[in-house]
């Protein structure tokens, strides 16, 4: 039996029986870059191999009129599945649903996991993490779970079960005290929260809470203040009446849509930006055409890493820069301080403390009942986090295996019955 954490940014795999399951390494290390690569008639990629590709088609391709028809490269399509208004989009003029383009992606990260020797048994078998709340809607969070088991089947899984990811990383943090264990799980996409205690000898799960919160919501706010200025979003157009107007935010904020960019139907905004150029002062234009060409050229990806890597830097430094250019007509280097973007994320570290409150108001407990708190997930490594933890639990935060610890528990999870109710 396979466990697999499929990730917003990361995807890891397990194999075997429940708790003597051990993560695989697909080719590149035990954690995958949930990023998928394509060309016709082409095997896809997958992983740092997909981000090679990518970047190696960025320059094979550097003369070709419409890149996108001749490569895609998709990132975070744990968001776009979990996106209930987004259904699927036309690749190389035939329309794909979302659940067959993430099962491109399953059935190769599937044939690597075979490859290194996880399917000894032949057994196609599944448990999947997934977020504690796909949506507040019930009807709708069941819609979009059969979305993901869809996928799987389509990636060639016979059968899927399902486990909260923070439910699988308590199953290897407990231990055999009878304390409460909250792991609050920060990581590309969402936060996750499970308070868990050991009754005998059965992990009871007391409380879960999750919401839309992770490391692509914190780069996309850095974007939103400080990259989409060079690409024109304080700048001003004249109406045929001769008004001035201020740039439509919708344009230039496909600059911080990192994920929603490479699925999106860019004829409109191509036709938008064109006008806007032909309208815009002398001093936005090149920053318009930039934006053009940022799309044309496909590198959304690029900027995404960037930014993605700066605020990584940043929980470890004082201060850091975002340097990218689109020739010829943007370039920027913007340095940023921990405490710009410590000022920047508060809202989020707020909505966080927010979330651990009702989960602890779920399970009735206060935070001093709570003897051990993990952390899990490359986000909940950001200081401001950390430090709203530690205000809360003072003395009682630790870090657990950041990238692995729910893949680790999944199998063990459902062995012990802690799966989704189907
Ligand atoms: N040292 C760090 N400081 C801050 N952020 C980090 C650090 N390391 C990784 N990240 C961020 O963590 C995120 C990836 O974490 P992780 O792999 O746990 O997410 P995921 O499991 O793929 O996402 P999700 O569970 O939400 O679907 C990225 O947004 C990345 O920028
Ligand atoms: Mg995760």
């Amino acid at each position: 039996m396979y466990g697999i954490d499929f990730g917003t940014s990361n995807t890891v795999v397990t194999a075997g029986s429940g708790g003597s399951s051990r993560v695989l390494d697909l080719g590149e290390g035990g954690v995958l870059p949930s990023l998928l690569y394509f060309e016709r008639d082409r095997r896809a990629s997958v992983g740092h191999e997909a981000m090679a590709d990518y970047t190696d088609a960025l320059l094979r391709f550097k003369e070709a009129g419409n890149l996108y028809s001749r490569f895609r490269f998709f990132q975070a399509l744990k968001l776009a599945l979990k996106d209930r208004y987004f259904e699927g989009t036309a690749i190389f003029g035939e329309y794909m649903s979302v659940e067959n383009l993430v099962a491109i992606f399953l059935r190769e990260v599937k044939r690597r996991a075979d490859l290194a020797g996880g399917m000894g048994s032949g057994d196609d078998r599944l448990v999947l993490g997934r977020p504690v709340q796909l949506s507040d809607d019930n009807a709708t969070d069941r819609f979009l779970q059969d979305r993901f088991a869809k996928a799987c089947r389509l990636a060639g899984f016979s059968h899927v079960d399902f486990v909260h990811e923070p439910v699988a990383a308590a199953v290897g943090f407990i231990g055999e005290k009878k304390e409460c264990v909250l792991v609050f799980d920060l990581g590309g996409g969402t936060l996750d929260i499970s308070i868990a205690r050991m009754e005998g000898s059965a992990i009871r799960i007391l409380a879960t809470a999750g919401q839309d919160l992770g490391g692509y919501l914190l780069d996309e706010d850095i974007s939103r203040a400080r990259i989409t200025r060079h690409f024109g979003s304080e700048g001003k157009f004249h109406t045929m009446t001769g008004r001035e107007l201020s740039m439509p935010r919708w344009i230039t904020d496909q600059v911080a849509s990192f994920y929603a960019l490479p699925l999106a139907d860019l004829t409109r905004t191509r036709k938008a930006i064109r006008d806007l150029v032909y309208d815009a002062r002398d001093a936005d234009k090149a920053k318009l055409k930039g934006l053009m060409e940022f799309l044309d050229k496909n590198l959304a990806f690029g900027l995404f890493k960037e930014i993605d890597e700066a605020k990584i830097e940043l929980s470890t430094e004082e201060k850091t820069a975002i340097r990218f250019e689109v020739k010829p007509f943007v370039a920027f280097c913007e340095e940023v301080t921990r405490d710009d973007f410590e000022a920047l994320v508060k809202p989020r570290v707020d909505s966080a403390m927010h979330l651990v409150m009702i989960a602890l108001g779920r399970a009735g407990l206060d935070p001093h009942d709570v003897a051990r708190v993990v952390r899990v997930g490359g986000s909940s490594r950001v200081p401001a986090f950390v430090a709203m933890l530690e205000g809360l639990f003072p003395g009682r935060v630790e870090e657990g295996e950041v990238f692995t610890s729910i893949a680790a528990g999944l199998l063990e999870a459902k062995e012990r019955g802690l799966v989704v109710a189907p």
